[in-house]
């Protein structure tokens, strides 16, 4: 499957109109007044569709590759700025509604649920790949450099895996965690298997 120019914009405007329905469905619920626990639903709700969209950045090289698919490397960097996005909006929910600001607040909080710090770190690390992430840039860096430091994501992707496992064990509920956990581990194998297979020959040739 090969879609034509015009394909490739109808389905890049599907995706990027499905990636907004959680937010769509996250306004709606607010203003309907369906919540019982506002806060708390946008925060775990944003939280979650961060680590989704983590997980389907991860997964488009894979998909490419099993599949053939070149094309969908091309969906690559609207789906990982959404998860930027959601994180955004995640962050902004703890910082704004849930602290208003207070920075003494929020230590507090860190202080009483580390985990909050490992998400911190992992939304930090996300800054660059999004600022990043234009054509100028991609220029600007050069392919190398910015292919290196575009691999952050797979730090990325495990930090929000354990801030969320870390979360949970204090709920004693790890199912997602686990598997999420095997998600990422998967998707990362893959690439270090098929890094491992480019380099094989390779070496074999100098020797
Ligand atoms: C890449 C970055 C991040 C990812 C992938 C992520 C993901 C998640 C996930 C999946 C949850 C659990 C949702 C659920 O229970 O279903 C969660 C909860 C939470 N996250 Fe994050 N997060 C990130 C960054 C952050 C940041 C920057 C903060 C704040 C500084 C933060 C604060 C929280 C808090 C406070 C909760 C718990 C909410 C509650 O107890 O109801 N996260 N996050």
């Amino acid at each position: 499957m090969n879609p034509t120019p015009s394909q490739l914009r109808a389905i890049k405007a599907l995706v990027f109109a499905a990636a907004l329905v959680p937010l769509a469905r996250l306004v709606w619920l607010v203003f309907t007044g369906a919540l019982v626990e506002p806060l708390q639903f946008i925060t775990r709700s944003t939280g979650d569709w961060t680590l989704y969209f983590l997980c389907i950045t991860l997964a488009v090289t894979p998909l490419r590759r099993l599949s053939k698919w070149n094309w969908l490397h091309k969906l690559r960097r609207m789906v990982g700025l959404f998860a930027f996005f959601y994180a955004l909006l995640h962050f902004t929910t703890f910082l704004w509604f849930d602290h208003f600001f207070d920075v003494a607040e929020m230590l507090k909080d860190v202080a009483k649920r580390p985990f909050i710090l490992v998400g911190f770190i992992a939304f930090v690390l996300l800054i660059p790949l999004a600022v990043t992430s234009t054509n100028g840039m991609v220029r600007r860096l050069g392919g190398k450099r910015w292919q290196w430091l575009h691999r952050l994501v797979y730090i990325v992707a495990p930090l929000g895996v354990l801030h969320f496992w870390w979360m949970k064990a204090a709920k004693h509920d790890l199912a997602q965690p686990m598997l999420f956990t095997a998600i990422v581990a998967l998707l990362l194998v893959l690439r270090l298997w098929w890094a491992r297979k480019k380099q094989t020959p390779a070496r074999a040739g100098v020797a």
